[in-house]
């Protein structure tokens, strides 16, 4: 185990299990479907997640990526994430699937959701790796989540801090004193 890691929240074993959950669910709704659903992955974060998760489908989809940044407090997230890179691919009369490492307070999660539904997206449907009810500003859920987690801060999987720690292959809770030697808080 890493060093930096405390405690280990859901091990590589338990992720891949669910992740296979989710990947049924996903060609349980669209195995059916005229057209390949577009899968979107928020970046970083949910860059293991979605990669995963979509080889472990067997429905054809098209991915894209989009690059959302919460700026505001440390702590917190603000309530206007800023799209730092656009999708390529036009979402009009598509069916969407976003694909999320957490949502937390859902400020990202409402913004995108009206994004697509204003772009014109035909339906629109959203996979979280994690679900942190405790924290949640807005009201806005997903339609799959793998797990959920408490009111605590967790890396591993593709979550960070300070950008490290998204190559951990399990998630876990880090030490007290990693992050309360810096001035700058816990930046989301
Ligand atoms: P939101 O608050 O629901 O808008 O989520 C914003 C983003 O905060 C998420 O997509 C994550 O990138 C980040 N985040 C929230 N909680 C955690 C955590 O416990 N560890 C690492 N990143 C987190
Ligand atoms: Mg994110």
């Amino acid at each position: 185990m890493n060093a930096d890691i405390a405690r280990i929240v859901l091990t590589e074993e338990r992720i891949a299990g669910k992740v296979k959950e989710a990947a049924a669910w996903l060609d349980g709704k669209f195995s059916k479907a005229n057209t390949a659903p577009l899968f979107i992955g928020v970046l970083k974060g949910s860059v293991m997640f979605f990669c995963d998760l979509v080889r472990a489908m067997h429905t054809p989809v098209v991915i894209d990526f989009m690059k959302v940044s919460s700026y505001g407090t440390n702590a917190s997230s603000s309530g206007m994430p800023k799209i730092e890179m656009d999708l390529s691919e036009s979402v009009s009369g598509r069916d969407v699937v976003l694909v999320e490492d957490i949502v937390d307070s859902g400020f990202t999660l409402a913004r995108l959701r009206e994004l697509m539904i204003g772009r014109g997206a035909k339906t629109f449907t959203v996979v979280t790796l994690l679900d942190k009810p405790a924290r949640r500003v807005v009201s806005v859920r997903a339609d799959f989540a793998c797990f959920e987690v408490g009111d605590e801060f967790i890396v591993g999987y593709g979550l960070d801090y300070a950008q490290r720690y998204r190559n951990l292959p399990y998630i876990g809770v880090l030490k007290r004193e990693i992050y309360e030697d810096e001035t700058k808080g816990i930046k989301r």
